[in-house]
């Protein structure tokens, strides 16, 4: 086993440059270098897969065309436009980030490395992907994809989750970046962990354009690589949730605390714990609802990153709520229902997937 110091990144280039020119996926954000567009991409592409991100990033573009429409958009807006897409810090990062750019920097994108990484919601990845993709800086840009190559190349055991790891491999790699390619040797990387060196299964070695540098195929250690910090289980946390939907077709609402997971969109009203169908009327009653009848119930798990919710869910057919001097809302303690008809329901208010899987399984749309 060896270290990423010793080896020979710098021979790299030669052997992936070509073989990107003729395997790249075409991909939208790879028609371009503005930085507003790669950022967006390099943002939605984190923990979430190319084939989930091109319609997303393709509606928000159309939405939101650049840094200063980002910079101005409601938050609402913003979250109804990353819904389903998860992580939703990552857009209110964005949305901060634009601000930043549009008050402090004119509008402009900051193009040094430590600029960007200055950024909310831009960490090293972010910044060296954007820095090298859009300005040609040697900015390596590691994910777990480039862990994995690394690891592999150079037959290295250490734990690539450990920061002096990373950082070795960082600098051996900063030194490996051919100038004026920069970009693409960022681009290519990526393919080659998304195409090629395979995460799970076995890595493609027969088809890889670095097999003849590479300590792990040679050893026959590539599958087991990279070595990486084990994760803990998901906690598992029971809910239930209501799906009220009222006589006149509108379905009940609430919106989530600004702080916690999930902060500040729509949900269906639950509460921790798996209620049986009588404690589910009676809660409907206790929020302010009119319950008249329980009428189907599902149970789905619904898992993010360290927690999952393992949901119950029913769906109770109530009488036309009251409107109250509020608009559209009840309330009778605890957050206040909103109720919501069906075009509001689908076009205004951001319900996060755990919620909208309840919808879809008891028939109430999306
Ligand atoms: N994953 C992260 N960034 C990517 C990119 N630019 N192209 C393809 N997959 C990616």
């Amino acid at each position: 086993m060896s270290g990423f110091d010793s080896f020979p990144f710098g021979e790299l280039p030669a052997l992936l440059l070509p073989w990107y020119a003729s395997a790249a996926r075409p991909l939208p954000w790879r028609e371009t270098r503005e930085p507003y567009r790669v950022w967006v991409s390099e943002i939605m592409l984190q923990q979430t897969r190319v084939a989930a991100v091109l319609g997303y990033y393709a509606r928000f573009l159309s939405a939101l065309p650049d840094v200063f429409a980002l910079a101005a958009v409601p938050e609402e807006r913003l979250l109804k436009l990353w819904e389903g897409l998860g992580y939703y810090s990552r857009a209110r990062s964005l949305k901060r980030a634009a601000e930043i750019i549009v008050n402090e920097y004119g509008g402009v994108f900051p193009r040094k490395y430590d600029a960007l990484r200055a950024l909310p919601g831009i960490g090293e990845y972010t910044a060296g992907a954007i820095a090298s993709i859009c300005f040609d800086a040697p900015t390596p840009a590691i994910d777990g994809n480039v862990l994995r190559i690394a690891a592999r190349l150079a037959n290295c055991a250490d734990n690539v989750d450990a920061p002096a790891a990373r950082r070795t491999l960082r600098a051996a790699l900063a030194q490996a970046y051919p100038a004026g390619q920069c970009g693409t040797f960022t681009q290519a990387l990526m393919e080659l962990g998304a195409t090629v060196c395979l995460p799970t299964g076995t890595p493609l070695c027969g088809s890889c354009p670095a097999a003849s540098l590479c300590l792990g195929r040679a050893h026959g250690t590539a599958k087991a690589l990279p070595v990486r910090t084990k994760k803990q289980p998901r906690r598992a946390e029971a809910y239930t949730a209501l799906l009220l939907i009222s006589e006149d077709g509108r379905t009940a609402l609430r919106k989530r605390p600004e702080s916690g997971l999930l902060a500040g969109l729509s949900e269906l009203p639950n509460t921790p714990g798996e209620l049986s169908p009588q404690a589910a009327l009676s809660l409907a009653e206790a929020l302010g609802a009119k319950p008249l009848r329980l009428t189907a119930s599902a149970e789905y798990t619904h898992v993010f990153t360290h927690v999952e919710w393992r949901m119950t869910c029913y769906r109770i057919e109530c009488a036309a709520p009251k409107k109250i001097a509020l608009g559209n809302t009840t309330s009778e303690g605890g957050l206040p229902l909103i109720w919501a008809d069906a075009a509001a329901l689908e076009g205004e208010y951001a319900l996060p997937a755990a919620f909208t899987k309840a919808l879809r399984k008891l028939g109430g749309k999306r």
